[in-house]
């Protein structure tokens, strides 16, 4: 099945051509970063307002990149939740347009589950595994047992664990969005130097907690001033970047060794993370367990990752009509 898929759930107004749920055609992001910078946030007015000037540009593109006209297009795929409800509902609206328009089915899609879907896209993974969502808006651990098929093992109690490397970045002063920043001041910090908590660690839980590792940073930064020095501020992103790891990696492995599975994947935009990367992969070959993890393009937010459960879904009956309507939370 050809589909189209549409995904504008925050501040990326994506769309992408895909072939079976596994072949991509196109796959085509326009980011708003450089429109929410100088809030050093996502601005939820501005989200839509942007995602409706851009959707149409980012679907031509989409048809373009991937060599087809509407007219070859088989099914469309949107993200439905959750996500900011103006931002969502441009995609929604669009979808909805597109299928009625051509007479072809449409579904909501999870973005969460887009996802923790998006690995197929490069190659097949073997069910069941551990699945570490880690995002802006998400920090959770699910039992995977098919597309569809998911149990929460554990999540954050407070911020997503992207959430609190870019809320330490802006206490650093530095641009929005802070994750990419923290990992590359961290690349020549000392991850050892300060020795910030490791929330929940041993709480027997597969919960996490990120508000008070944000609060210990600010802490710090109260009692040693001098942090504007480029090594001490090298050495905190370093530092916090190891304690963020540090729980990630113990929590997923240990969720993994308790559930009996031997796959591990991670997945969403803190998975673009070089140093969350490296102690994942250690962890992995010291369990000796199988370790999945989408490229960087493919764990950050796109549309790609939203035709994999919509090709599912469309191939077996499952669809949506025209009052499909966005989800602001959408538990898996
Ligand atoms: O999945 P995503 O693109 O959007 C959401 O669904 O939230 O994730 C965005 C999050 C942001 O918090 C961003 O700072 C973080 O992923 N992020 C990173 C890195 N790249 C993106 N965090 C740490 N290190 C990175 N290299
Ligand atoms: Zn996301």
């Amino acid at each position: 099945m050809l589909l189209l898929s549409i995904e504008t759930s925050c501040d990326e107004t994506a769309a992408a051509v895909v072939r079976d749920g596994r072949t991509i055609l196109s796959n085509v992001v326009a980011t708003q970063i450089r429109d929410h910078a100088e809030y050093g946030g996502v601005v939820p007015e501005i989200a839509s307002r942007k995602h409706l000037e851009m959707i149409p540009v980012v679907i031509a593109e989409a048809l373009r990149g991937a060599d087809v006209s509407i007219d070859g297009i088989e099914g469309v795929a949107v993200t439905q939740g959750p996500g900011l409800a103006g931002a969502l509902l441009v995609g929604i609206s669009l979808a909805k347009a597109i299928a009625f328009a051509r007479g072809i089915p449409i579904v909501g899609v999870n973005h969460i589950e887009g996802h923790l879907s998006a690995i197929f896209l490069e190659r097949p993974v073997e069910f069941p595994f551990v699945a570490l969502a880690v995002s802006g808006g998400h920090t959770h651990l699910y039992r995977v047992d098919g597309i569809g098929r998911y149990t929460t093992l554990g999540q954050t109690l407070d911020d997503a664990a992207g959430e609190a490397f870019d809320k330490v970045a802006k206490l650093l002063g530095l641009p929005y969005p802070g994750g990419v920043e923290v990992d590359r001041l961290a690349a020549a910090g000392d991850p050892e130097r300060i020795p910030f908590p490791r929330p929940l660690l041993h709480d027997g839980s597969y919960n996490f907690s990120f508000s008070g590792l944000k609060t210990a940073v600010l802490t710090h930064l109260k009692k040693h001033p001098d942090y504007s020095s480029e090594q001490n501020l090298r050495d905190i992103c370093a530092s916090f970047q190891r304690a963020v790891c540090d729980v990630l990696v113990a929590k997923t492995f240990q969720a993994a060794e308790a559930a009996g599975v031997e796959r591990v994947v991670m997945a969403g935009g803190v998975a673009c993370n070089s140093a969350l990367r490296r102690a994942m992969t250690a962890a992995a070959a010291r369990r000796g367990m199988e370790l999945s993890i989408p490229a960087p393009p493919l764990c950050s937010d796109n549309a790609a990752m939203i035709a994999v459960p919509g090709d599912y879904y469309l191939t077996r009956g499952i669809r949506g009509d025209l009052s499909l309507d966005a989800l602001v939370s959408w538990p898996l």
